[in-house]
């Protein structure tokens, strides 16, 4: 995730530059991504760009922001996806004559073909970045087009994945072109000036009037006020003002996206979290790379902690079932006793979403002195594990601010799947045709995903109204549904402060089952079909025991409990592994919902930090 903005002025204003205003936008967008800032500007014939690495505050004394006017410029704040952050992979990035800035979000999916093809057509590329692609690719279609839009139209037809693009171009320095793919883009607009950015907290304190982009489309804004947007697919023109909303938002809630918290807010952005780890991953050598260490692991050990540990739980599950790999899990802080047995022909996944996790961290310095492989999983380039690890991969969630960790966990349940059917194919536990339906499963989750966050959003609020007194609960599941059992029973404890247990819904009989009396709350997690039977035997065993059941499920399969649940989740559901990256968000929601029926501030629970550096 970035922050990008476009602004083009349509008046002349003296009491404050272009540039200016433009690093105004990108600190409203820091909370985007924050580890290097860009921008450019088009002025008398001119395009100028400056771009380094760090936070705003850090680089710009260097940028001097402030000293470059126009009337058309653009700007960038990166959260690094492909390259480390450094200034040459910084936003903007440039064609070979330097006459076009591009700033992106999201993730092209075919860029290394693209780079490929158009290296042999001679382009010189200067970053790692995806986005660069597209700064040459729009140069190239130029030579061929009649008007820079023609060729803006047509390169971004020639890129898959997902983007937030706004670009300028000497050629045409009166209009700046933008377009629209699985990540956000608005328009704001005002008399002195139109913004086009990833998010409305850009332009909030110049304009809460705001036209919503929606995706495949593209267009432009020029500079005599004209705004142009059409479908990329079917070419049919919208009719901008017809889409003109007022914002009542003050700036606190729109850098919250109108959501009161950044839980929720990250509850809801996971599709985007998912598609862009899966998209990004599927196309990263890094990832062969990892399979092929993983498969010639002799013990393969997954050292993670709190929310990273059940992403690890799910990663045990994946690499059994699609690619009969055993292995270890580990809590990080809990590292010795397996460290001792490691030797060189072993390998450690770690994941974590900070990537500086203190007890993780250790653990991997400890099975590295024996001599063990490290592979990171972290959401943060260039943080302390993935440095000091062999194989890095990244999770492309974007910066998580809420404590809970939500759309990283099933970021990363996402790319330990991915994994694991790369490992499968490597063994020959999976045929080509099996993991290709699979991935097929794999890409359709964030819609999943999407229509559970709807389905459960008002029922969970309910049944927080109803849970709301209570003191304890037990979250109970089998098979793959048990670390996410696990983690629905974590998020409780963290925001919502009820004690919640998690156990292997078998187990639940011996011994759990006792403290359980008229009205304690059992959530049962139905998301693995092939224990769909023993898992009712449970529910029914702690139903006759009075205690008040809470059922995720399949809503194919609802009618089969309908007399053993009190309170039931109808999903959509997939394969058993699959859901437990479909009904993750369910559990969020739960939480979420809990704690804010009991008066918890859900992005500051008490006693924990988002980022835990002591042993
Ligand atoms: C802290 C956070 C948790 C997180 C855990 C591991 O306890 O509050 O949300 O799961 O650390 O963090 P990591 O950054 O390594 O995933």
């Amino acid at each position: 995730m970035c922050g990008i903005v476009g602004v083009v002025r349509l008046k002349p204003q003296n009491d404050v530059t272009l540039g200016k205003l433009i690093k105004t936008c990108l600190e409203r967008l820091e909370y985007r991504g924050y580890d290097s800032v860009g921008f450019a500007v088009l002025k008398n014939g001119e395009l100028v760009y400056r771009k380094k690495k760090g936070k705003i505050a850090d680089v710009s004394p260097a940028l001097r922001f402030e000293e470059f006017d126009g009337s058309i410029g653009v700007g960038h704040t990166r959260w690094a996806t492909h390259g480390p952050p450094n200034d040459a992979n910084a936003h903007p990035h440039m064609d070979c004559t330097r006459s076009i800035a591009v700033v992106h979000n999201g993730i092209i999916a075919n860029y290394a073909k693209l780079k490929d093809e158009l290296l042999a057509l001679g382009h010189k590329f200067l970053s790692e970045t995806d986005t660069e692609v597209f700064a040459h690719l729009f140069e190239q279609n130029i030579k061929t087009s009649q008007t820079c839009y023609e060729a803006f139209k047509k390169a971004v037809s020639q890129i898959t994945g997902s983007y937030a693009l706004v670009c300028i171009c000497l050629k045409e320095p009166e209009k700046m072109f933008f377009a629209r793919k699985n990540t956000p883009l608005v328009i704001g607009v005002s008399e002195e000036q139109i913004f086009v950015a990833s998010d409305i907290p850009a332009f909030l304190e110049y304009t809460n009037r705001v036209i919503v982009i929606n995706d495949n489309e593209l267009g432009y804004v020029s500079t005599d006020g004209k705004i142009v947007i059409e479908n990329l697919l079917t070419s049919q023109k919208v009719q901008p003002y017809s889409r003109l909303r007022l914002i009542p938002w003050t700036a606190e809630l729109a850098r919250k996206g109108g959501y009161p918290h950044y839980m929720i807010k990250e509850i809801h952005e996971q599709p985007i979290a998912i598609g862009d780890t899966v998209r990004y991953n599927a196309n990263d050598s890094a990832l062969s790379l990892a399979a092929e260490l993983v498969n010639s692991a002799r013990n393969l050990f997954l050292v993670g902690a709190g929310t990273a540990h059940y992403a690890s739980l799910t990663g045990r599950d994946a690499l059994a079932l699609l690619a009969r790999k055993p292995s270890i899990p580990v809590i990080s802080s809990e590292f010795s006793l397996f460290s001792k047995t490691a030797t060189e022909s072993d390998v450690v996944l770690a994941v974590s979403q900070s990537g500086e996790t203190h007890d993780t961290l250790m653990a991997i310095r400890s099975f590295k002195e024996k001599g063990a492989k490290v592979i990171s999983i972290c959401n943060v380039m260039e943080s302390a594990i993935p440095r000091e690890s062999h194989i890095q991969l990244y999770t492309k969630a974007g910066p998580e601010i809420g404590v809970a960790a939500t759309k990283t966990f099933v970021s990363q349940v996402s790319l330990l799947q991915l994994l694991a059917v790369r490992v499968g194919l490597l063994n020959g536990s999976l045929k080509e045709t099996e993991a290709s339906e699979y991935i097929k499963k794999l890409d359709e989750i964030p819609v999943l995903v999407e229509r559970n966050i709807a389905l459960s959003e008002v029922r969970a609020k309910e049944l927080a109204r109803i849970f709301k007194n209570k003191q304890s609960a037990y979250y109970l599941s089998r098979g793959t549904g048990v670390p996410l059992a696990k983690e629905g029973a974590l998020k409780v404890k963290e925001v919502a402060y009820i004690h919640a247990e998690a156990y292997e819904a078998g187990e639940s009989k011996h011994g759990p089952i006792s403290l359980v009396s008229e009205g304690f709350p059992v959530v049962f997690v139905f998301s693995d079909n092939e224990v769909f039977d023993q898992m009712r035997s449970n529910l029914v065993e702690m139903r006759s025991r009075g205690a008040y059941t809470v059922g995720l499920i399949g809503k194919e399969r609802k009618a089969e409990l309908a007399e053993t649940l009190d309170y039931s989740f109808d999903l959509s559901a997939s394969d058993s592994l699959l859901n437990t990256i479909a009904f993750a968000p369910t559990l969020q929601l739960i939480a979420y919902y809990l704690a804010l029926e009991r008066g918890y501030d859900p992005d500051k629970p008490r006693n924990l930090a988002k980022t835990v550096t002591v042993e």
